[in-house]
């Protein structure tokens, strides 16, 4: 018989699709009702797929008292309770990897555009105003200048990599120095103060809180652009806004923020921020990865095999 897996929300690609070759799956976005749903099926239910926004907490894992692993279609686990998992002995697997290099093109594709104004230039071409008006005041240049990169892991490395392409200077901030070629700084003021751009690749969660705090982006200042690719919650978003609106910071490129997909108004009117609803890992090449991944972290569990991507819980 095939393992019970609930799906806690709609994936882009066909994820539901491929599981069922392999097991009988649960919708819980189609529940009229999740909680009798999760009532009526929760004790059959040994698998959750998930995204990593929607994670999976205590409440949603307790509702299924037979279950053995959340499957995240997403590199970040942020939102799983990691240990309540630890303590129920639920494992938790990922998708790494195959993501990375499109999330660190969305960096670099917005520290590009951020930096040098598309958006703005395009919406001067596309108004009319470029011949009513003339040219744009000029932008600021990215090759040659420093970065940092807070979080030098996988996707870190990434879009260290493509700075090196542009001549620009790495340094990093990591809770520890790591085997690498980039100034290591201690701490993230450091960190800010020695760069022109901040690129925040760091994982989220309790460690990470608002780690980006009014003190670093004071420290990054009025020429400084900050970069987020990781999680809302690594940056306060208060503390951001008010930067950008007083010029105590130059520009922002945010893929990500505290309240998806809800993005206060005072960061939407903003002219010098570049804006995406997420699209990281949304292209079609890892998308489809990650849910391969996703089949086959369950398929592997479910097997005894080890999982391919596992997270270590400690
Ligand atoms: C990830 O992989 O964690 C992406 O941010 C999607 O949540």
């Amino acid at each position: 018989m095939k393992p019970d897996v609930l799906m806690t929300r709609p994936a882009a690609t066909d994820l539901a699709g491929a599981l069922t070759r392999s097991f009988t799956v649960h919708k819980l976005w189609e529940a009229e009702d999740p909680a009798t749903f999760l009532r009526e099926i929760g004790p059959r239910i040994r698998g959750v797929a998930t995204d990593g926004g929607a994670g999976a907490s205590a409440g949603l894992m307790d509702a299924m008292p037979n279950l053995e692993i959340v499957a995240v279609n997403g590199v970040g686990v942020d939102a799983v309770d990691l240990d309540h998992a630890r303590r129920r002995g639920i494992v938790v697997a990922n998708t790494p990897d195959v993501l990375t290099e499109d999330v660190a093109d969305m960096a670099l594709l917005l520290l590009l555009a951020a930096a040098r104004e598309a958006v703005l230039g395009d919406a001067h071409v596309r108004s009319g105003a470029w011949e009513r008006e003339g040219n744009r005041p000029l932008s600021r240049r990215v090759h040659g200048k420093r970065a940092g990169i807070l979080g030098l892991g996988r996707i870190g490395r990434a879009v260290a990599r493509r700075l090196e392409a542009l001549k620009v200077q790495v340094a990093y901030h990591n809770r520890r120095p790591i085997e690498s070629a980039y100034d290591y700084h201690a701490d993230p003021v450091s960190l800010a103060r020695a760069v022109d751009f901040l690129i925040v690749t760091a994982a989220g969660g309790a460690g990470s809180r608002k780690l980006v705090d009014r003190d670093v982006i004071d420290a990054l200042g009025p020429d400084g652009i900050l970069v987020n690719v990781a999680r809302g919650s690594v940056v306060d978003q208060a503390a951001l806004v008010e930067a950008l609106r007083e010029g105590r910071l130059a520009a922002a490129g945010l893929d990500v923020f505290e309240d998806e997909p809800r993005v206060p108004e005072a960061l939407r009117n903003l002219p010098n921020v570049v804006l995406q609803p997420h699209q990281g890992s949304a292209t079609v090449d890892a998308r489809e990865a990650m849910a391969d991944l996703v089949v086959r972290n369950l398929e592997a569990h479910f097997a005894g095999r080890l999982m391919p991507t596992g997270v270590d819980l400690g």
